[in-house]
């Protein structure tokens, strides 16, 4: 079974959506669309009838609301959704409140999508096993729940294509990477969506032109990158 991310284009190069039980990485630098794709995948689900859970370390419920509506999503429309803020500065913490609170949050409003938004706090505390314990800890947590997750994080400066710290591809079943494209100064970089991977979904890997509106994401599957 898949699961619609609420943009028809992603939906059309994944074949019909996420796979159910999927942990998916969303990742690209600053301001190219990460929270909003994960609000989509959320307010998808809550449009359907079915309950999603956020949890945010950037931004606190208020803010969360606002941007949602800026780009046509009235979250306020709802009410089967939860919103767990996470201190980013209690990295450690954080995480184990994840661990010891989702499982419970999830059943009490029996939700299918959740969206972590964003984990790239996760660098600024641990050294590299300490955070593919997290990693994989946190993995075996939102595997547990029976849910489908999107997380998102930065990408790496040089390899936009990477996660930042070259280790959030391995935990995830599948990964989408935002990208900005700058062909010269003084042009518009163009918005470009690449499937980098998705276990045991036949897609493409070419990346497609996509545009942040006052109604969200919209991906252009059809059209190329010139
Ligand atoms: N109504 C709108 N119309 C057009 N573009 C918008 C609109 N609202 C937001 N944007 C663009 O989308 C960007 C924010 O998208 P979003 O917050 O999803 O990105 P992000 O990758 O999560 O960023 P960050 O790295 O800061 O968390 C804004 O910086 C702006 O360029
Ligand atoms: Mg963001």
């Amino acid at each position: 079974m898949r699961l619609s991310t609420g943009i028809a284009g992603l939906d059309a190069i994944l074949g019909g959506g996420i796979p159910k039980g999927y942990v998916v990485a969303v990742i690209g630098s600053y301001g190219t669309g990460k929270t909003t794709l994960g609000i989509h995948f959320i307010y998808e689900g809550l449009k359907r009838g079915e309950s999603g859970v956020i949890i945010s370390f950037d931004e606190d419920e208020e803010s969360v609301m606002r941007n949602a509506k800026s780009v046509g999503m009235d979250l306020e429309k709802f009410e089967n959704f939860e919103i767990m803020r996470l201190e980013a500065i209690e990295v450690r913490k954080s995480f184990e409140r994840i661990e010891s609170d989702l499982p419970e949050m999830v059943k009490s409003i029996n939700a299918s999508r959740v969206l972590i938004d964003s984990i790239s706090v996760l660098e600024t505390l641990f050294n590299e096993s300490e955070r593919y314990r997290i990693l994989s800890s946190l993995r075996k947590t939102l595997k547990s729940v029976g849910i489908t997750a999107i997380v998102t994080s930065e990408a790496d400066k040089f390899l936009p294509t990477a996660s930042k710290y070259g280790l959030l591809e391995y935990v995830c079943d599948g990964m989408i990477c935002l990208k900005m494209i700058r062909k010269s100064e003084l042009e518009e970089p163009t918005l470009g969506l690449e499937v980098v991977k998705m276990r045991g979904v036949k897609h493409s890997r070419k990346p497609k032109p996509y545009m942040i509106t006052e109604r969200g994401i919209v991906v252009y599957e059809e059209a190329e990158i010139l």
